[in-house]
């Protein structure tokens, strides 16, 4: 594995202007803010080893690297999801990457079925903390030997959502007029939208949004000494006596919401 992240930083670094600090992980809908950026780089997947090309419907694959808001850093445009029949080490790999190229942080975005009934779509949720189903149920990028040069084997995640960035989340939405909540992501594997009695599941252990991403990557991201902040854009209620959920309003609900989003990652990257 350490080799692997070798070759694609060595297929990265040549090609960049800047030496990136954070990378973000775009979710469904939410890679525009990608186009904002100054002076980028943009590489295809397609030629970064170990990174695959994305086949879902709004998402790309584009690694683009350059300045957002002034800050060095490196974006995912798309990324890579469990049930699209990855492994969790293939997900996660290019968390390896962005922290062999020089991040430190990573801002992870995604979208989320909100499970709280006072909330609206297109609602931003901060990640307060987690639930990794999939990897309490042994779907774990880090199960196997462990690589000490990569982390530690057994990495806490208590305290993972927890640094000086949150209170800055907080005062750039404050300034924005931005809602911003705080609350529980918990990853299931998709690719099925939960029934009614697996919300009410997810739900009385404490979950405030549900999806089928970002749970694994963030794993990582600690596991490799990174400070994570993570936002779910509420695409859609999920709840047990509700309608089901659809790709589509999901897509759409990334749409509507792009303007306020890409305004809060950009305040944010400006004042770190
Ligand atoms: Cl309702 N469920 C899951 N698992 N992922 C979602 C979603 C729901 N809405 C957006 N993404």
């Amino acid at each position: 594995m350490y080799n692997d992240i070798e070759q694609a930083r060595a297929a990265i670094v040549p090609r960049l202007r800047h030496t990136p600090r954070v990378g973000l992980i775009l979710g469904s809908g939410l890679s525009a803010l990608a186009d904002e950026m100054d002076d980028p780089v943009v590489i295809p997947y397609r030629d970064i080893p170990g990174f695959h090309e994305p086949k879902v419907i709004g998402h790309r694959g584009e690694l683009a690297v350059g300045l957002l808001a002034g800050q060095q850093v490196a974006v995912m445009r798309g990324r890579f999801h469990f049930y699209e029949g990855y492994s969790m080490q293939e997900v996660t790999f290019p968390v390896r990457v962005l922290r062999a190229l020089g991040c430190d942080t990573l801002i992870v975005t995604n979208a989320a079925g909100g499970l709280r009934a006072d909330w609206k779509v297109g609602d931003i949720m901060r990640i307060s903390d987690q639930i990794f189903l999939p990897g309490m149920a042994g779907h774990h990028p880090l199960r196997g030997l462990n690589d000490e040069r990569l982390g530690p084997r057994f990495p806490a995640m208590v305290g993972a959502f927890e640094h000086e960035l949150v209170p800055l989340a907080r005062t750039v939405a404050a300034e924005l007029g931005v809602v911003l909540r705080e609350g529980v992501y918990c990853m299931l594997s998709g690719p099925h939208f939960e029934s009614a009695a697996e919300l009410r599941m997810v739900r009385m252990w404490g979950a405030d949004a549900v999806g089928m991403s970002t749970a694994p990557e963030v794993i990582v991201a600690v596991h490799s000494g990174m400070r994570v902040l993570g936002f779910s854009l509420i695409t859609n209620l999920a709840l047990p006596d509700g309608p089901p959920a659809n790709h589509e309003e999901v897509i759409a609900a990334g749409e509507a919401a792009k303007p306020q989003f890409a305004a809060l990652l950009r305040g944010i990257l400006a004042r770190m």
